[in-house]
């Protein structure tokens, strides 16, 4: 399973990609509008120009012609940016047209096997259940992940299953186990995936009874 970065903050995605374990970013409206007064294109561009993998760009309109403008629009920016298209008749419509294009399309919103099944039947690169959101309305995210993946095996479906939504670290090693492609998860998600008690403890020990050792020999 892949990971990719749910952000749009430049300062957590040079950090995350030092770390050397991401391949992508996911964008949505909300993160961006976090961002501030920055140029949205300019800040697709400089995300792609760090990550040099997979990054999500949302369409923003929900009319067909300008969904379709916009998704070539953000396509052109970069060889990196995936078209991110909520998951509405007329987005189908376009993920099946940018598909043909030869682009990249990522379905977001996606909350239903069938969902998941048409989004597929489009030719989506990337379907993107919302795992966090349905646990939020007291449904079992994760066995959506699972659902979908298991489908699509059983049906050869080549479009890949992007688990979204990600809450906390146990919701990772769960998608996994269902089954997702990748995982898209915030920057403070991430971090938290390094760290155990043992590996902590285990380094502290290490480094003292190294220097235990190297004042008793003075030599390394
Ligand atoms: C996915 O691409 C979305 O940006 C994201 O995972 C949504 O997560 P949220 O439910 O925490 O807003």
């Amino acid at each position: 399973m892949r990971f990719f970065l749910d952000t749009a903050n430049l300062d957590e995605i040079r950090e995350a990609a030092a770390w050397g374990v991401i391949d992508g970013v996911t964008t949505n409206p909300s993160l961006v509008a976090k961002e501030g007064d920055v140029a949205f294109h300019d800040h697709v561009r400089a995300i792609a120009d760090v990550v040099k993998g997979p990054v999500s760009a949302e369409a923003v309109s929900l009319e067909a012609e300008l969904m379709l403008r916009e998704g070539r629009e953000l396509a052109a920016l970069s060889p990196h940016v995936v078209v991110k298209i909520p998951m509405t008749p007329d987005g189908m419509g376009v993920v099946r047209i940018l598909a043909a294009e030869g682009l990249h399309t990522n379905v977001t919103l996606v909350f239903s096997v069938n969902q998941a099944l048409l989004a597929a039947a489009a030719g989506a690169t990337y379907v993107s259940p919302f795992v966090g959101r349905l646990d939020d309305i007291g449904q079992d995210g994760m066995a959506l992940v699972r659902e979908i993946a298991s489908a699509f095996r059983a049906s050869g479906v080549r479009t890949q299953v992007l688990a979204a939504s990600i809450r906390h670290p146990r919701h990772v090693t769960e998608a996994a186990l269902a089954g997702a492609d990748v995982v898209t998860l915030p920057f403070k998600v991430l971090r938290q995936l390094f760290d155990h008690p043992l590996t902590e403890k285990g380094i502290s020990a290490f480094v003292s009874d190294w220097e235990r050792y190297r004042s008793r020999h003075g030599r390394a």
